[in-house]
């Protein structure tokens, strides 16, 4: 998504846009020392703990935990999404938006979107004027006044009904084909004359929606037999399987404020769901739920429920969306998994049962770490060496995914309290799964994560220090020398440091909001959120900026690769070296010059 948006640009949005100016005027501010504060706008509370930085270009509230930039707050607080914020604050430092930004925003596109919503409202011209189509809605319940909220259509059975109504002109035609509308003839067998035909026919017709309520893609369901059960738009410049959620806009227009979103696996489960009231349920479409879903979903709520059938296809399709969630389980993020009797969906069940009955299956739900304890406990025996080494395979790359934090502390302590293990010993076992590191150093972070900064006066502490004080006072960045080396650590962390200390250098006129919207879609987000949060040992820039070379230079000492040479030299010495890390030494000893040792 940002991908789309120079960073350049970005980075002009944040250092223009005034934090102090957008968030004061939907949030009386108060002026104290340097900073203002206010009662929080995300949670009930008599006395202010919500702080906005201008130096920082970055709030934060110590009651509730929410944070973030400019950018942030208005996703949070105006439940925007990412791109109608940065086009917001666009707007309002009169900037224009760069032209790769635009992409549905430029008046080109913006015919894209009229193409799909006039045919969206053809489609529901028709469902009103074709009886057997709306027997098929009155058979599945679904009442009026939902199939107009939903704006539910009706594909016409010919293979040009709406070419002959929309596509006259070339031009229509070519964006009819655009938008996934109609579908080009293979001219291959050459007995036919070139040109198009209609991609959805005698199908239901389920418009999806944009955050904004703009049409920008259909599922279209057969009304008997047929295959496939349901098409869908493929993708288009509108239309992205990955990112879009069915519902969103619906359940939006029906909330101010969601306590919770449900996810669930159908068109018609979702809007079966709001009929009864349900209005918090989506849906992906046809795809696992990716990381960009979960993203989406947690900007608007902290409470995520995926629903799936009881049956073998639902209880895998939870165990790959427990995979996709992980990296971004923390603390204050509820996940839970819900499973419905076998043989039913929601649409089902909910018509059986009603909203109330259905609800109360909520309290039923488990929590992610409950679901994945229970899975990963199943059948096993650790008495035995297998068991463990079972649990260990299982359990390690899950543990992996999990950003580091309380949240995945917690769930190891969890773990090991279940399997009646020592959690200090389980931990040592499932994250020492990398063979380049000694398992004596079982809080090392791994591949792209960041240690916390509760591992005392570990190593990772030092690291954490250092990110903390790119991130607090990232004009340091500038000053700071052998960036370089840290680009020959191969650790897990390093080159998130050296990353920021790279943008940072980079920026003309750097804040901690603008480095933090460099990271906005990567997984370190949230730890790195917590860093720029937490409160540096010392606050005066000079002294920052000597700590910060200073945190520097002895990571390189640390792990630089004479260091790491040396380690393995001596390991070679005291009991021989595995596979791996023959190779590695070879690889050093090579950029170094010196002729391998006899092995
Ligand atoms: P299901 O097959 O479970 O259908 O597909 P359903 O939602 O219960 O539909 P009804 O009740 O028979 O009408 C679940 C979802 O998987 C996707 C669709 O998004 C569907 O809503 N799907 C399914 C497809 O994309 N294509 C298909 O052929 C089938
Ligand atoms: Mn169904």
């Amino acid at each position: 998504m940002a991908g789309r948006i120079p960073q350049a640009f970005l980075d002009d949005i944040v250092a223009r846009a005034d934090i102090v100016e957008v968030i004061g005027a939907r949030v009386p501010l108060k002026k104290s020392g340097r900073e203002f504060k206010a009662n929080c706008p995300f949670h009930n509370e008599k006395s202010p703990s919500f702080w906005v930085s201008p130096d920082k270009q970055f709030y934060h509230c110590f009651g509730c935990g929410a944070h973030g930039t400019v950018i942030g707050f208005l996703m949070q607080y105006e439940k925007m999404d990412f791109m109608d914020a940065v086009a917001d604050l666009a707007q309002r430092a009169g900037l224009e938006l760069p032209r790769e930004a635009q992409g549905s925003r430029d008046p080109g596109s913006v015919d894209l979107h009229e193409v799909t919503s006039k045919a969206s409202r053809f489609f529901e011209q028709n469902l009103a004027d074709n009886a057997r189509a709306r027997a098929y809605l009155d058979g599945r319940g679904i009442d009026g006044k939902t199939s107009a909220a939903f704006a539910l259509g009706y594909a016409p059975d010919a293979w040009d009904a709406l070419l002959t109504r929309f596509g006259d002109h070339e031009d229509d035609r070519r964006r009819l084909f655009q938008v996934g509308l109609i579908i080009e003839r293979d001219t291959r067998g050459g007995e036919r004359a070139a040109g198009f035909y209609d991609r959805f026919r005698d199908r239901l017709m389920f418009p999806i929606r944009d955050s904004r309520g703009r049409v920008i893609g259909f599922g279209g369901r057969v009304l008997d037999k047929g295959e496939p059960k349901y098409l869908n738009s493929p993708e288009t410049p509108l239309f992205h399987k990955g990112r879009e959620l069915y519902g969103l806009y619906e359940a939006r227009q029906a909330h101010n404020d969601f306590k919770r979103l449900m996810v669930v696996e159908g068109y018609m489960d979702v809007v079966r769901l709001h009929q009864a009231g349900i209005t918090y349920a989506v849906a992906t479409l046809g795809t696992a739920t990716t990381q960009e879903h979960l993203n989406k979903i947690f900007r608007m709520t902290s409470e995520l429920v995926f629903c799936f059938d009881g049956d073998n296809a639902g209880r895998k399709a939870a165990w790959r969306a427990l995979e996709n969630a992980l990296p971004l389980a923390r603390d204050g993020r509820e996940l839970k998994f819900m499973f419905l009797p076998d043989g039913h969906d929601p649409d089902t069940l909910v018509a059986e049962e009603g909203r109330e009955a259905f609800e109360a299956r909520l309290k039923g739900a488990l929590p992610l770490s409950e679901y994945m304890i229970q899975q990963l406990t199943a059948d096993l025996t650790l008495e035995h060496e297998e068991g463990r080494a079972k649990l260990k395979a299982l359990a390690a790359p899950l543990f992996a995914r999990m950003p580091d934090g309380i949240y995945r502390e917690l769930l190891a302590d969890r773990l090991a309290a279940t399997i009646r293990m020592p959690a200090a010993k389980l931990k040592e076992y499932l994250f020492a799964g990398d063979p380049k590191r000694p398992a004596a150093e079982p809080e090392a972070p791994r591949r792209g994560q960041i240690s916390s900064s509760r591992n005392s006066a570990g190593r990772g502490n030092l690291l954490s220090q250092a990110i903390m004080l790119v991130l607090h006072h990232p004009v340091a960045a500038r000053s700071v020398t052998h960036i370089d080396a840290l680009a020959s650590i191969d650790r897990p962390g390093v080159s998130v440091l050296r990353e920021l200390l790279e943008q940072a250098a980079d920026m003309a006129n750097p804040s901690t909001g603008m480095l933090l919207e460099r990271w906005r879609e990567r997984p370190e987000y949230g730890r790195l959120s917590e860093l720029a949060i937490a409160a540096p040992m010392m606050a005066e820039p000079a002294g920052m900026a000597k700590e910060l070379q200073m945190a520097v230079e002895k990571l390189i000492e640390e792990y630089g690769p004479g260091r790491r040479m040396d380690e393995l030299l001596r390991k070679a010495d005291d009991m021989g070296l595995n596979y791996d890390e023959k190779a590695e030494l070879s690889l050093l000893l090579k950029a170094k010059g010196r002729p391998r040792p006899p092995t």
